[in-house]
């Protein structure tokens, strides 16, 4: 018996990085996953348990069309991933109005719009997991990331919330904030190795996370494991933020 048996799940942003390690050990642990992401993203997988949807999750349509997916296919919903997100990094002077709105729209609105949506399913289940990605941004910043660390920070508030009202449906709300991880978000980066070394080097564990390293911790999160823990922000990070 895998530790999500029986379980009905959602992972946007699932064809790359942390959702699509994410898909893979939930399907892996026995869930049915509903995997989505944007229209020519990579969607394919060779796990059978795992049902693809490409749909750009900022479109008015996108929480009905993703929610309604999977509640038909599977007959119900247990655990709404929204992990999908963008990252682009501009001084405060020259952040544009689109840029700013951009990183709302899919990092924190669209986040929004497919948890309120899945709310009547997962208090059905009697034992939702709702979970976020959001970042270490959220509580912290670096140059560039006025967008990004207003965005994050939004979804760790609104995390919150989703906790309170729902702890007494049993559906618990939570938060994963990621340090620096190995995916396509920061291949760009990470590809040079001096920028990876200073980076693996800040984190008390001395390395870079990988995918894995946050689906593991959603997994804790949606699993039985966690399901005594709400409303809280957890970091993975390998101790990325221990030292000023
Ligand atoms: N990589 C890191 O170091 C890091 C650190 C902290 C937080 N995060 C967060 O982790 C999450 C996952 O990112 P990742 O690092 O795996 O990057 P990634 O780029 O590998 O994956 C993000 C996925 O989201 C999808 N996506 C983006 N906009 C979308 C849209 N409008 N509709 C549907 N899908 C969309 C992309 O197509 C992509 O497949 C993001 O929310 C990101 O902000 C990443």
């Amino acid at each position: 018996m895998g530790r999500l048996s029986g379980r009905r799940a959602i992972v946007t942003g699932a064809a790359s990085g942390i959702g699509r390690a994410t898909a893979q050990l939930f399907a892996g642990e026995g869930a049915q996953v509903l995997a989505v992401d944007r229209p020519g993203a990579d969607l394919a997988f060779d796990n059978p348990a795992i049902l693809t949807l490409a749909q750009d999750i900022t479109e008015d349509a996108a929480p009905d069309a993703i929610v309604c997916k999977a509640v038909e296919t599977f007959g119900g919903l247990d655990i709404v991933y929204n992990n999908a997100g963008v990252g682009f990094s501009a001084p405060v002077a020259d952040t544009t109005d689109d840029q700013f709105d951009r990183q709302i729209a899919v990092n924190l609105r669209a986040a929004f719009r497919i948890a309120r949506q899945s709310v009547p399913h997962l208090v059905k289940s009697g034992h939702g997991r709702l979970i976020f990605t959001a970042s270490i941004m959220a509580r912290h910043t670096d140059n560039g990331l006025v967008a990004y660390s207003a965005a994050k920070a939004g979804v760790v508030g609104m995390m919150r919330t989703f906790a309170l009202e729902l702890g007494r449906h049993a559906v618990t709300s939570n938060a994963i904030l990621p340090g620096a991880i190995a995916t396509g978000m920061t291949a760009a980066s990470f590809q040079r190795e001096d920028i990876q070394a200073v980076w693996a080097k800040k984190a008390a564990l001395k390395r870079l996370g990988q995918p894995i390293d946050i689906a593991r911790a959603a997994l804790f999160l949606a699993s039985e494991d966690g399901g005594f823990v709400t409303g809280q922000a957890l970091g993975v990070d390998g101790g990325l933020m221990l030292r000023v």
